[in-house]
């Protein structure tokens, strides 16, 4: 039998998945062993750092429940989140459009509504036009492209967090016209903080950070042979901009309002679409 110490427990650890038949999940778990030992090694984890963490995530999971997800808001705030949306989505076309995190306020079934209505549903605020075009570099103008808009309202509350807001509120479908364009009216978006009256707030508190996303509008861009986009518009001037809490804000992504022909504080906006990638490669850890 083998004697257990400090130096050679991970080793060991690791011999006890050489037998797992999958071999992505024996990379992926062999791994996160190693990494897992040496950050416990390199702080020097004390016993009762080890409870704490573990009592840390019992509450991130008692927490959660199907519409409250704190695991993924924990992720969010680590920058696990946006590191493997970027690896996703490495910018493979130059002139294709940055991708943003979804995150949780996103529903599927948003009404579709025509090119030019208004998604306000009557919240008080700055009214606001936005507009543009969606192409591809290999096709030009994309018509018929599903454009998914959600946002928050000036109050920096999403339509499930307020009552005040009418169901779907700030949500919309559009397709783009025969020439790729999409417009719609809403009002200006304020920043907002994430769920911090959990466990994952505590440690942003404890650590010394603000909850703060930047004011955004986000998108989700589909059409078929493309790859779906999902992204977000970032209001220029915001002060959350540097330190967004989630790490999603991109430069490429920064807009300013303009003020238009017809007197209106517009953000002008082109979104260009990857194509679908001919052959599928993708990982699967655990099937
Ligand atoms: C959001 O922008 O809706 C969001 C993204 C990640 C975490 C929390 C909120
Ligand atoms: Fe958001």
């Amino acid at each position: 039998m083998r004697n257990l110490t400090e130096e050679n427990l991970t080793a060991t650890a690791v011999e006890r998945i050489s037998q797992c038949g999958n071999p992505r999940l024996k990379q992926v778990m062999t791994a996160l062993l190693h990494h897992l030992h040496d950050f416990a090694r390199e702080v020097r984890l004390s016993e009762e750092e080890w409870r704490t963490g573990i009592a840390f995530l019992t509450e991130v999971g008692n927490i959660t429940d199907d519409k409250r997800q704190e695991f993924i808001l924990l992720s969010d705030t680590l920058g696990l989140s946006a590191l493997v949306d970027l690896m996703a989505n490495p910018n493979r076309s130059r002139h294709a459009t940055e991708s943003s995190l979804l995150g949780p306020f996103y529903r599927e079934g948003a009404p579709e509504l025509a090119n030019g209505s208004d998604i306000s549903g009557g919240v008080a605020g700055e009214p606001i036009v936005v507009r543009g075009q969606v192409s591809s570099v290999e096709v030009g103008a994309i018509a018929g492209a599903c454009i998914d808009v959600w946002q928050a309202a000036p109050n920096g509350k999403y339509d499930l967090q307020d009552e005040a807001q009418p169901e779907m509120n700030l949500r919309a479908r559009f397709r783009s016209d025969l020439e790729g364009r999409y417009q719609f009216r809403s009002v200006k978006p304020a920043s907002y903080g994430v769920p911090s009256d959990g466990p994952v707030g505590k440690m942003l508190n404890a650590i010394g950070r603000h909850p703060m996303r930047p004011a955004h509008i986000h998108f989700r861009i589909s059409a078929p042979r493309f790859q779906t986009l999902t992204t977000a518009l970032y209001i220029a001037g915001d002060r959350y901009l540097e330190s967004d809490v989630v790490f999603g804000a991109r430069c490429s992504l920064v807009v300013d309002y303009q003020r238009d022909a017809d007197d209106h504080d517009a953000i002008e906006f082109d979104f260009a679409l990857n194509p679908e990638p001919k052959a599928s490669n993708k990982n699967s850890a655990i099937r």
